[in-house]
C-alpha cells in the first residue's frame, strides 16, 4: 500500500489558478508576434475572451452523443458547412476533429477501408511526397499502410507530379498533396497529382491543414492562389485546421470528404458488446463540446471580411519579411512560400553551402533576443533551415525581427562552430536503434548534454547538430527517449 497520498489537501481556487499562471512564465509567449511556431495570433481584441467563454459554455457537454446533446450536431453542421462552402464541392461531407493529426488519421483510415471494400486491396500503400507532414507516417504506422515516399523537386520543394504518377501502383490506397507543405510553405501541384490518381481510380487527399483557412482569403484579398481544394477534379478528401489560420483555440480541425459514400469509411460503429451502441466519427469517444463551441464562436466572430483582412495582414508581413531576408548576405529563402510560412537557410563561408552550425547558432541568438524561430534539420538532400509561421500579429514585428536577425547573425558568425564529437559519432554509428539498451541510450543523451536531471540545455545548437548527424531510426529512438525523460513519471 502506498504511504503517501496521491494529492495534497484541496486548496482555494485563487491559489490553484495563481500556480497555473506562474507556470506560464517560463513558456514562449503565445501572443505578441515573437513566437514563430506553434501559435496563431490574430491580434484581434476580444477573440481570446470569446473563445474562452464559448468553451466554458459547452465544457460539460459530451460530444459523444448528438442525440442527447443536439446542440453538438447543430454546431458541427454549421462549422463543417462553412468549411464545405469554402473548400468543398456539392455533396461534400465532413467531421469536426481535434486537430490536423486526427483529420489525417481519419482520411487515411477512410482510404484504407475504401481500398479494401471497393478494390479488394489488403496490403495498401500510402503515396507521399517527401515533404508530406509526419502525421501521414504516423497514420501509416497506426493503420498498417506501407508509406511510399517520392522525393520533391530540390529547387522548388514542390512534389514532383510526374514522379508521383509513376509511383502509383495497384496497391495505392491514397495519394497526398500539401497546400502548402509545413516544412517549406509551398503548394504542391494538386491538379496534376489528383488527375493522375483519378486516372488509376485512387483517392487523393489534400493536406490543407495549415493553408486551408488562409489561402482562399488571400485570394479574396487579391492574391493569386491556384486551385487546391475539392473543386479540383480527383481530390477526394481534404484536411483543414481551424486552430491554425482559423485562429480557434487548439483542438479544432475538419476532415472533409467528397461525398457521403467516402465519409462512411471514416466512421467506426460497434454493436458487439453489452454496453451502449457505439458509433464514433472520430478517434475519440467522449469529447468535450467546448472545443467545437469555441471554434464555432471564433468563425462567427471573425467572419468573411475579418478573415480576408487577417489574410491580407499575413500576406503583407510575408512580403516584407521575404524582401528583408532576401537582402541579407548569405540568407536563402527556400522555394516560393505561398501563405504565411517562410523557411530560410544560411550559407557558410563559401556563401553558398548551408551551414547547419551557423543556422542553429542564429536560432539560439534569436532566442536570447526573445524570438522563437523553429529549426528544421537537413533531410534527404534538402537543406536545414529556420522556419517561421507568420500571423497577423507579425506585421508590426517585421522591422524589429529583421534588425535583430542582423545582430544575431553577426554574433552567430563570431561563435565557434559546433562540431559533432568524433568519439560520439563513431559510438553512435555502431548503435542499432532496435536493440539499444537503457545504458547506451543514457550514454548518448548524456553526451548530448541531455542526461538525466540535466534539464533542457539553454542553447539547442549542440544537441541539434548531433541529432542532424545521426541516422533517422536512431534519431527517432533518441527523440522518444528524450521526451520520455521530460515526462519522467
Ligand atoms: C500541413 C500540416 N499538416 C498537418 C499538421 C498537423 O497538425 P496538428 O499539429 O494540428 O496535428 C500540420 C501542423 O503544423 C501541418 O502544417
Amino acid at each position: 500500500m502506498p504511504t503517501e497520498p496521491a494529492l495534497p489537501e484541496g486548496r482555494p481556487a485563487t491559489e490553484v489558478l495563481a500556480e497555473l499562471r506562474a507556470l506560464r512564465e517560463a513558456d514562449a509567449p503565445t501572443r505578441g508576434g515573437r513566437t514563430f511556431a506553434y501559435v496563431y495570433d490574430a491580434g484581434l481584441d476580444g477573440l481570446d475572451e470569446l473563445a474562452a467563454e464559448a468553451y466554458t459554455t459547452f465544457a460539460t457537454v459530451n460530444g459523444l452523443d448528438p442525440t442527447v446533446f443536439p446542440s453538438v450536431a447543430r454546431l458541427e453542421n454549421d462549422v463543417v458547412g462553412s468549411v464545405a462552402a469554402l473548400l468543398g464541392a456539392p455533396g461534400a461531407q465532413g467531421t469536426f476533429t481535434s486537430g490536423g493529426t486526427e483529420s489525417i488519421l481519419l482520411a487515411v483510415k477512410t482510404a484504407r477501408d475504401h481500398a479494401r471494400s471497393e478494390r479488394g486491396i489488403t496490403a495498401p500503400q500510402l503515396l507521399l511526397p517527401s515533404t508530406a507532414h509526419a502525421a501521414f507516417h504516423k497514420a501509416a504506422a497506426y493503420l498498417g499502410l506501407e508509406p511510399v515516399v517520392v522525393p520533391v523537386d530540390p529547387v522548388t520543394f514542390r512534389a514532383d507530379a510526374a514522379a508521383m504518377a509513376a509511383a502509383l501502383t495497384d496497391r495505392t490506397a491514397l495519394v497526398v498533396a500539401s497546400a502548402p507543405s509545413y516544412a517549406h510553405g509551398v503548394i504542391d501541384p494538386v491538379a496534376e497529382i489528383a488527375a493522375a490518381a483519378a486516372a488509376r481510380g485512387v483517392l487523393c487527399h489534400v493536406d490543407a491543414c495549415i493553408g486551408g483557412w488562409i489561402l482562399p482569403y488571400l485570394r479574396r484579398a487579391g492574391r493569386a492562389v491556384e486551385p487546391f481544394d475539392l473543386s479540383v477534379p480527383g481530390v477526394t478528401s481534404l484536411s483543414v485546421d481551424l486552430h491554425k489560420y482559423g485562429y480557434a483555440d487548439k483542438g479544432a480541425s475538419v476532415a472533409l470528404h467528397r461525398d457521403a459514400a467516402l465519409r462512411r469509411h471514416q466512421y467506426f460503429a460497434h454493436a458487439g458488446w453489452p454496453g451502449y451502441p457505439v458509433v464514433n466519427p472520430t478517434v475519440q469517444g467522449t469529447k468535450s463540446g467546448g472545443l467545437l463551441a469555441q471554434a464555432w464562436a471564433v468563425l462567427r466572430y471573425v467572419g468573411e471580411e475579418g478573415y480576408t483582412a487577417l489574410a491580407g495582414r499575413v500576406g503583407e508581413a510575408s512580403d516584407r519579411l521575404l524582401a528583408g531576408l532576401r537582402s541579407v548576405d548569405g540568407v536563402r529563402v527556400l522555394g516560393d512560400p505561398a501563405a504565411g510560412l517562410v523557411a530560410f537557410t544560411v550559407a557558410g563561408e563559401d556563401g553558398v553551402t548551408p551551414d547547419l552550425s551557423l543556422l542553429l547558432h542564429l536560432a539560439d541568438e534569436m532566442r536570447e533576443l526573445g524570438w522563437y524561430l523553429q529549426p528544421q534539420l537537413s533531410f534527404d538532400g534538402l537543406p536545414p533551415n529556420l522556419h517561421l509561421t507568420l500571423t497577423p500579429a507579425t506585421v508590426g514585428q517585421v522591422g524589429s525581427l529583421l534588425d535583430d536577425l542582423a545582430v544575431a547573425l553577426d554574433k552567430a558568425r563570431a561563435l565557434e562552430p559546433v562540431v559533432v564529437d568524433p568519439e560520439l559519432a563513431s559510438f553512435a554509428a555502431g548503435l542499432d536503434p532496435e536493440t539499444l539498451g537503457p545504458d547506451e541510450v543514457a550514454g548518448v543523451l548524456a553526451f548530448a548534454g541531455l542526461g538525466e536531471g540535466a534539464g533542457l540545455p539553454r542553447r539547442a545548437a549542440p544537441v541539434l547538430v548531433l541529432l542532424d548527424a545521426l541516422p533517422g531510426p536512431l534519431k527517432e529512438r533518441l527523440l522518444a527517449e528524450f521526451i520520455g525523460s521530460v515526462f519522467r513519471i
